[in-house]
């Protein structure tokens, strides 16, 4: 599938919008996935899945509830992994950049079906370069 290395900063900067992760490679059944965020993600669980989230550039706030251990602010260069089960959301004052590493059936919003639920097919599709001057 792949043949030469990956710039995670130039995968992220193809991404044409927010909250819409792409697969830019594999590792035996977890996926690596980049995505830009800013704003609010829905709330949502994966049962079965732990997540991990590394951050490139920005900061993203993982909202927990008390009892799970409350929020955690993940800083460029740290990452975090949120445990299967547990609820959770992601929130980014300005715009983040970040890598994803999910078990190839992680869907991104848990069970919940929501206006930024993108299918895994879509998460497969090549990124448009971003028109330049954007
Ligand atoms: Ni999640």
């Amino acid at each position: 599938m792949q043949e030469h290395p990956i710039s995670l900063d130039l995968a992220c900067s193809a991404l044409p919008e927010l909250w819409s992760p792409r697969v830019v490679g594999q590792v035996n059944d977890q996926f690596i996935k980049v995505a830009r965020v800013q704003g609010e993600f829905p709330w949502h669980a994966h049962a079965d899945e732990d997540e991990m989230f590394l951050v490139l550039r920005g900061e993203l706030r993982i909202g927990r509830a008390p009892s799970d251990g409350g929020d955690v602010l993940v800083r460029a260069g740290e990452f975090f992994v949120v445990r299967r089960g547990v609820r959770h959301n992601t929130a980014a004052a300005e715009e983040t950049w970040i890598a994803l590493i999910e078990t190839v059936t992680t869907e991104h919003t848990g069970g919940e079906q929501t206006p930024m639920t993108r299918s895994i097919a879509a998460q497969m599709t090549e990124a448009a370069p971003r028109s330049s001057g954007a």
